[in-house]
């Protein structure tokens, strides 16, 4: 089957089934890649891989308000549709569904998707629902689409290891494919809340990769001591008078438990508000034990 050329942007539920069983009915495989807009060079490698993998592919755009608190940024969250929908529409991307909140959140809507153990450190303890809505609106976007592949992002680790555990726990028939953060050549790691910083936030937004740098040359020079190495990265970020770190944890990159002893691949997880902007980084760790 040679891949689909159209281009559909549609913000019905029904249209994008039609689409979909059509692209299926002449033999195309479906694949994903659920985004809440702002598009950048991350979601764009995603779609990349997901093209790669799959002959038709959707991409979603919905900024999702259920899993923002009341204090997040949901009314300021950056929404430059039609610049997101010329990127798609360059990147080869099928169908581009980008539906309104009423259409996925009806009235008298109260069925909700909880992942447990994994939520609840790191993110779970400063975003108590965030992840609920997240596991709720991907399986809403998969029960829509029924994609053969979805296409997450790296950098919200939490997020893809949460998804993971759901796709197994409730048997979704769907491959997830996890892509590699993609960063600015300075090492900030792609976000679409990058926007909100001001040059000199942005400057000190440096310290996360340099942080998760400096735990692994600090492993690599022989450091065992994991408190004293969880020390030495947030010193990285407490410098910077701008920076409030939330956590700097490493954990088991399955379970995410936090780590006292060391292990041969252990995951650094960094929460930190720049300014007032929150931002998240990670980076697998491994050492020859
Ligand atoms: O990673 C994101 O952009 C969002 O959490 C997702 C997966 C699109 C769900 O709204």
């Amino acid at each position: 089957m040679s891949r689909s050329a159209e281009f559909i942007v549609t913000a019905s539920i029904p249209e994008v089934r039609q689409a979909v069983a059509t692209a299926r009915v002449n033999g195309c495989t479906i694949g994903c890649v659920p985004t809440m807009g702002a598009l950048h060079a991350g979601h764009m490698s995603l779609v990349e891989e997901c093209r790669k993998r799959t002959d038709y592919v959707v991409a979603t755009i919905f900024v999702n308000p259920s899993q923002f608190a009341p204090q997040e940024d949901l009314t300021k969250y950056p929404r430059p549709l039609e610049r997101d929908l010329q990127l798609c529409r360059e990147a080869g991307v099928n169908l581009v569904f980008v539906p309104e909140v009423p259409a996925l959140y009806p009235p008298g809507f109260q069925s909700w998707v909880t992942v447990e153990e994994v939520t609840k450190p790191l993110e779970g303890l400063f975003r108590a629902t965030h992840f609920r809505g997240v596991a709720t609106i991907v399986l809403k976007l998969f029960n829509i689409v029924q994609p053969d592949v979805l296409c997450f992002g790296a950098k919200d680790y939490q997020q893809q290891t949460m998804i993971r555990r759901m796709v197994r726990d409730l048997d979704l028939p769907v491959e997830i494919v996890v892509c590699p953060t993609v960063r600015e050549p300075d090492g900030l790691a792609m976000s679409s809340r990058n926007v909100y910083l001001s040059s000199q936030e942005r400057a000190s937004a440096l310290a996360l990769s340099r942080a998760l740098q400096l735990g692994q040359d600090r492993l690599e020079a022989g450091e065992r001591d994991l408190s004293r190495l969880v020390a030495e990265m947030r010193s990285v970020l407490t410098v910077h008078p701008k920076i409030t770190v939330d956590y700097v944890s490493l954990s088991d990159p399955d379970t995410l438990i936090e780590l006292t002893e060391p292990q041969a691949e252990m995951v650094a997880l960094i929460a930190a508000r720049v300014g007032p902007t929150r931002l998240i980084d990670n980076r697998v760790l491994r050492i020859s034990m």
